[in-house]
């Protein structure tokens, strides 16, 4: 359990900063609401109070006994604001402490994500933009605004971005470590495949494999909070976007491997998470295969190799570009799990390659990890075990070091 203090500013937005506050208590944190006056006009405190279980209080004359202008924030886990208007934003810069949620920020040595919504003209003016400068400048987490449907009939950036984003960017914070919310990854444009392709049999089968895309997505979430603009080639995964994601499903290596090589030419990093099967069925039955009266009577399939994705990417890479492998391995007669990956590693040429120990199947599907990051200068990372989000934060870390 985190604490979390949510501030709200006054915007009509603050409705949306409820159901964050119900998603951060559903995920078992103890969130402290500090709205300002003007948020109180949109969305009274009781809602606050019953959903939160902790008392409300915009000024700093509360509770003066625990001087809770300075204890909210040295307590706090992170600090989240949303919606941070541009008054707030220019206040925060401004470094005001002239309510108890702007003296939170001053006292707070966690995290801070501010969550901008307005109407475009406010979150444009070279005002607010200095402001979101100098506030990143000091190392807060200050996100661009959606775009879409404002107050009104205005459409453009200013939205909220959805509450449910919101809180999983939090997520990511609290179980993969502060770092994440270092823009350090800002101007990077980043590819990631995930998921694991499908061959098709016929109209209604397909040669798959039990990679869930989990460890795929947690590599894009964590890529795109720590600033990155990024694609992420999903096979055969069907989970929500990660904010600020653009997501290109594909199903079949061929698609795959079409969409990897169009998205890849610019990028900095390209991460190959999915597992791209290596063989696919020679041809693809137009009907239904059916079942003979005759039970010895069983269709043969005849396999093709598929082509290998990551070598071409790696033959085909612009100077600067990282090139980064995954390996689902497991040990056997011929050599243990690291081996089979180092032969992997100079067989592909990539300069990373993310290993993972897949004996008994007890990565796919699970919400956490731990791996090996092997460099082609012979040197290996050992991630420890922890949540994926984490697990990502760790290979883009490493990814971070050799970045030009
Ligand atoms: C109906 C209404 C909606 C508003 N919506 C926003 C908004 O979305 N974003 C914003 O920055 N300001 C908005 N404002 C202006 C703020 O309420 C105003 O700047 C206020 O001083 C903000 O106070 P605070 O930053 O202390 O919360 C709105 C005002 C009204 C009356």
């Amino acid at each position: 359990m985190s604490r979390i203090v949510l501030g709200v500013g006054g915007g009509v937005a603050a409705y949306k900063a409820a159901l964050l506050l119900r998603a951060f208590t559903e995920a078992g944190h103890d969130v402290r609401v500090v709205p300002t006056p003007a948020a109180l006009r949109f969305v009274g405190a009781a809602t606050f109070e019953a959903l939160s279980g902790n008392p409300v209080t915009t000024d700093v004359w509360s509770d003066v006994d625990e001087v809770a202008h300075v204890r909210i924030g040295q307590t706090a886990d992170l600090v989240v604001v949303a919606p941070a208007t541009a008054d707030l934003l220019a206040r925060a810069a401004a470094g005001r402490a002239d309510d108890l949620l702007t003296a939170t920020l001053l006292t707070a040595h966690c995290p801070v994500v501010f969550v901008p919504a307005m109407h475009t003209e406010m979150w444009l003016h070279p005002a607010t933009q200095d402001n979101v400068a100098t506030l990143r400048r000091r190392g807060s987490l200050v996100l661009p605004p959606a775009v879409g449907r404002l107050t009104g009939p205005d459409s453009g950036p200013g939205r909220l971005p959805e509450p449910a984003d919101v809180a999983a960017l939090a997520h990511v914070a609290l179980t993969a470590g502060p770092d994440v919310l270092r823009a350090d990854l800002a101007g990077r444009r980043v590819v990631v495949s995930a998921g694991g392709t499908r061959e098709p049999l016929d109209p209604v089968r397909y040669l798959g494999n039990r990679s869930s895309g989990k460890q795929g997505w947690a590599l894009a979430r964590v890529a795109a909070a720590r600033g990155a603009e990024v694609v992420l080639v999903a096979a055969g995964v069907d989970l929500p976007a990660p904010f600020g994601v653009r997501v290109v499903p594909v199903g079949t290596a061929e698609e795959l491997r079409t969409a990897v090589l169009a998205e890849s030419p610019d990028a900095d990093v390209v991460v190959m998470a999915a597992a791209v099967a290596d063989f696919r069925p020679a041809s693809v039955a137009a009907t239904k295969l059916k079942k003979k009266d005759d039970p010895r009577e069983v269709p043969e399939v005849r396999l093709v190799r598929n082509p290998d994705v990551l070598a071409e990417l790696v033959a085909k890479r612009p100077p600067g570009q990282l090139v980064v492998g995954f390996a689902a391995e497991t040990g056997d007669d011929d050599g243990d799990v690291l081996a089979h990956a180092r032969a992997k590693l100079a067989r592909k040429g990539c300069d990373l390659l993310v290993v993972n120990d897949v004996s008994g199947g007890g990565v796919f599907g699970r919400p956490d990890n731990a791996a090996v990051v092997l460099a082609a200068d012979g040197t290996a990372t050992e991630v420890p075990h922890g949540s994926k989000d984490a697990v990502a934060a760790a290979v883009w870390q490493t990814v971070l070091a050799r970045l030009p």
